[in-house]
């Protein structure tokens, strides 16, 4: 039984496990303060972070953190997925696609313009998947890291 929800405050401990395991997957080290602000701003609903979780027999299995932000091409907003992570021993069951389907459907719900996210061209995994939903559009991405 697979469910998606809203994170509560007592999915801290298993949420922080999830996001060390995806910042090891991208052999990232993100500051202890960054971690404790995103947790801060998913339970916050006056933020534009959000977090989805995916919920199996009753274990938190997956997230997906996003960020709402306005857009210069519409009066609608849209959503950015920027994390999206399934533990090791629950992938391929299908937690990663409820979490997509769900950011689509809650889009269609509240009139965002789109869902969109972005991964490495080489992640064979994650993109298998994606193409599912859509075909990558061609965009590269140019990041210049101030800090
Ligand atoms: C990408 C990721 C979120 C997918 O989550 P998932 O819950 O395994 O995804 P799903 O089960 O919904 O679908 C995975 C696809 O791989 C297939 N698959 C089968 N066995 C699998 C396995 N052991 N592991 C992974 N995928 C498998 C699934 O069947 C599905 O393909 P299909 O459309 O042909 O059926 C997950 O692999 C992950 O967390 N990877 C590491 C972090 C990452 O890459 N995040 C995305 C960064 S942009």
């Amino acid at each position: 039984m697979l469910d998606i929800r809203d994170p509560k405050p007592e999915d801290e401990g298993v949420w922080r496990e999830l996001w060390a395991g995806y910042n090891r997957f991208y052999e990232a080290t993100v500051p202890e303060e960054a971690t404790a602000g995103t947790w801060a701003r998913v339970l916050d609903p006056g933020s534009a972070i959000f977090c989805r979780l995916a919920v199996r027999d009753g274990a938190v299995v997956g997230f997906a953190n996003c960020v709402v932000h306005p857009s210069t091409w519409s009066t609608l907003s849209s959503c950015y997925l920027e994390d999206l992570f399934v533990s090791l021993d629950a992938r391929g069951t299908g937690a990663g696609r409820a979490l997509i389907q769900d950011l689509i459907d809650q889009g269609r719900a509240k009139g965002w313009r789109r869902v969109y996210w972005h991964t490495r061209q080489d992640n064979a995994v994650a993109r298998r998947l994606y193409d599912r939903f859509a075909p990558a559009d061609g965009f590269v991405r140019y990041v210049i890291n101030l800090t």
